[in-house]
């Protein structure tokens, strides 16, 4: 038996930070010889809140250059952009038509953006998650490794593909793979530095409430001196009074990749004068071979492209094959 086919993406509207990298990319390295993977640069995701064109293709190399720098093998993972593949709009499309209104008007995700959104609210941000699931089932992924915000758009993905097999396909030939939510293990949901209680957010306003990847080492020190503590002496995880205290060990344990014990252990007795220097050099040191391996990247621009045309050439040839089994099953004509 094959591998297990394994698809994630993180959208390209830049300020990438230590909540991207700990909550995900590095999660897909990790356990990217196990499967075979494909991560995209999910560019028409970005396009549901007003954006910026002239930021956008940057804000997609840049990603795309991260996700090399911070270790996908392209042995075992396959990059590419998700509009370089159109199987995944027009798949888009043909999802619409099955997918009742009301399932998307119930997504918690859209109901808080299209909030802060106010008069500003496009189709586009409602039909987001259908465009997920054609992201998700073009591939027939098996895996699909999603935070806790996402998984309601996973079950949504598993909910359009069910109900597509059961009006268009046959029982014992089902047209779509029902893919599973990939759950790594706890304490990689990283919180702003400004707010313990909140997400990392490439949206927040304050610069101060994350630390980006390519942030340099002033401006990390910089931004773990001015973050949010309390006045308690000796830190402690999980304590739910405390979840600045609990954010800030949780980011060293990452990133020294020392076990959870040992951090308890070290810092129980450790005020934050003595606890701050040590996060800041051990952020410093674990994002400098990412930041290095990132500008040496980034400096042979003939590389990256060559690696999305061969990315995008490998997920056409999957995706293309989907497309037409669905088009087929919904009773286009095909030539
Ligand atoms: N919505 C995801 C996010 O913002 C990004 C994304 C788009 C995605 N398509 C996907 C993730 C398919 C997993 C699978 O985090």
């Amino acid at each position: 038996m094959g591998k297990q086919r394994v698809l994630s993406g993180v959208q390209p509207t830049g300020n990438y930070h230590l909540g991207n990298y700990l909550g995900a990319i590095r999660n897909w390295v990790e356990g990217q010889s196990e499967y075979d993977n494909y991560l995209f640069v999910a560019d028409l995701h970005a396009i549901t809140l007003p954006h910026d064109p002239k930021q956008l293709a940057n804000n997609t190399y840049t990603l795309v250059g991260l996700y090399l720098a911070c270790g996908l093998d392209l042995n075992h993972s396959t990059i590419f952009v998700q509009s370089h593949v159109s199987a995944h709009s027009e798949l888009t499309w043909l999802f619409n038509c099955i997918t009742p209104l009301n399932w998307l008007e119930d997504m918690i995700q859209f109901k808080e953006k299209a909030v802060k959104q106010g008069e500003n609210v496009n189709v586009g941000l409602l039909d987001y998650p259908v465009l997920m699931a054609a992201d998700i089932l073009l591939y027939q992924a098996d895996k699909v490794p999603v935070g806790e915000d996402q998984k309601q758009h996973l079950e949504l993905t598993r909910d359009i593909a069910a109900r597509l097999n059961h009006q268009f396909g046959k029982p014992d030939q089902p047209v779509l793979k029902l893919p599973d939510p990939l759950i790594r293990k706890e304490g990689a949901r990283v919180m702003s530095l400004a707010d313990g209680t909140r997400k990392m957010s490439k949206s927040d306003p304050s610069e101060l409430s994350r630390i980006n990847l390519l942030d340099s080492p002033d401006q990390i020190q910089y931004k773990i001196k001015r973050c949010k503590t309390d006045p308690i002496r000796g830190l402690t995880f999980d304590d739910p009074e405390r979840p600045e205290c609990n954010n800030l060990l949780a980011l060293y344990m990452l990133l020294s990749g020392k076990p959870k014990q040992a951090v308890a252990a070290e810092c129980q007795d450790m005020g934050w004068g003595q606890f701050k220097p040590l996060l800041t050099e051990t952020t410093i040191h674990a994002l400098k071979p990412i930041q290095e391996k990132y500008q040496e990247v980034m400096e042979d621009k003939g590389y990256l492209e060559s690696v999305l045309r061969d990315g995008r050439e490998k997920a056409q040839a999957i995706a293309n094959q989907t497309l037409t089994q669905v088009k087929a099953a919904l009773g286009f004509s095909i030539l």
